[in-house]
């Protein structure tokens, strides 16, 4: 007994210095589904899917901010079975460290004016499908699952179970892939509520373009045929988009967004990083690689590169143009070289190069979702490739 009792009030100080430094950072520890292994519903490697929850405070204790992380997605047997020696492929690796709650996830009002009191929860990425796939089947010579869509029913269930049913405001929300991710589920995510709750989707860094490489050609479809195939993310997919054109197509926002039911609004850089690297200046389209210094840096891009980037934010805004103006949908468009632009204090609120017409991304996304002013902000004015930082 006195060996207990020696221990116990060590066990008391580490506890609560614990929960100070959980405070005092934004850490939020993470809590996996274990019952969703009966469901099938699972990470790339087979283990459950996980999440992290901070709970909602004040006036806003019935609203919700479910946040899909981002992190790409896999395309091949041994693209996928790399991921699960990750986090973004096993709740095995996954750190309560990996996600911090800064930006859109902050509890601080001065940090995030909007949201900072919702119940506040990221759904870990661990599919690499944007929660689209479901094959039932799995290789035992490989032990993946592609079971993404599963994942994300999974998760709704259980927060539905924790209240979520009874939200007043609910948001899904998302980063890259999550961003794409929060533009596929939007009207799935809708059903789960009653007509009289307010639900909205938003998206930052998850409007993939369908454009043009520099050497003219649309490689970037190819990756995605491939996405869609090994993960079987078809059924999952807006039907209406799918009865029309190939699955693959229907990955992409802007054949996907016409269907869209429920209010969306678009966050994105016109020079989005990702997509300058990925989709249009990739190692196929430019096999001298002349544009690999400017698309890492763009002070070391020529005039004629800035023109190439020019161009491409040409073709993104007329891809983007599908969004319609319809009063329910939103969007902030800046041309800043970057990727995710809501995750990141300094770019969310605070930093006046990620502004618009003097108004920070956290108030846009605020007074669209409550409906205080319509949205629809692209800036025309300094349409040159820029970085935004204080
Ligand atoms: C999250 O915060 C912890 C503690 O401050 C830090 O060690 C970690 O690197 C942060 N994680 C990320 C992804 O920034
Ligand atoms: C930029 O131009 C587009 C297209 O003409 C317009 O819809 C949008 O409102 C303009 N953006 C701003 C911030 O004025």
């Amino acid at each position: 007994m006195e060996g207990v009792n020696q221990w116990l009030p060590h066990t008391l100080i580490i506890c609560v210095l614990t929960i100070l430094k959980i405070q005092g950072t934004s850490e939020v520890p993470i809590t996996i589904i274990e019952g969703a292994l009966a469901k099938g519903a699972v990470c790339l490697d087979g283990s459950p899917p996980a999440y992290q929850f901070d709970t909602g405070f004040g006036v806003s204790v019935n609203n919700w901010l479910v946040h899909i992380q981002g992190g790409g997605w896999c395309s091949s047997v041994d693209d996928c079975r790399t991921r699960t020696y990750s986090q973004y492929g096993s709740s095995k690796k996954m750190k309560s460290t990996d996600y911090n709650f800064t930006g859109i996830m902050s509890n601080k009002p001065e940090s995030n004016p909007n949201f900072y009191n919702w119940n506040r929860v990221v759904i870990r990425y661990c599919d690499g499908s944007s929660l689209t796939g479901d094959i039932e089947a799995v290789d035992p010579a490989t032990n993946l699952h592609f079971r993404g869509a599963r994942v994300f029913n999974v998760i709704m269930e259980e927060l539905l179970g924790k209240g979520m049913k009874s939200a007043s405001n609910a948001l899904l929300s998302g980063s890259s892939a999550g961003g794409l991710a929060s533009i596929l589920h939007c009207d799935k995510f809708r059903a789960f509520f009653p007509t009289s709750t307010r639900v909205k989707c938003f998206s930052d860094a998850g409007y993939f373009a369908h454009v043009k490489d520099l050497s003219g050609e649309y490689k970037f479809e190819g990756y995605y045929d491939h996405i869609v195939t090994l993960h079987g993310s078809a059924k999952n997919l807006y039907p209406e988009c799918t009865s029309k054109m190939k699955p693959s197509l229907c990955f992409y926002p802007q054949f996907a967004i016409p269907y869209v039911q429920t209010p969306v609004f678009i966050l994105h850089a016109t020079y989005d990083t990702f997509q300058v690297q990925n989709i249009l200046a990739t190692p196929q389209a430019d096999p001298k690689g002349l544009f690999t210094k400017c698309k890492q840096d763009i002070n070391a891009c020529s005039a004629d590169q800035i023109q190439s980037l020019q161009d491409f934010r040409s073709e993104f805004l007329d891809a983007l143009s599908v969004v319609g103006n319809g009063a329910s949908r939103g969007w902030f468009v800046n041309n800043c070289f970057t990727h995710g632009q809501c995750e990141y204090q300094s770019k969310w609120l605070g930093n006046p190069s990620s502004t618009l017409n003097h108004k920070a991304i956290a108030n846009a996304v605020g007074d669209w979702f409550y409906d205080r002013s319509t949205v629809q902000m692209i800036d025309n004015q300094t349409v040159l490739p820029h970085y935004c930082t204080n």
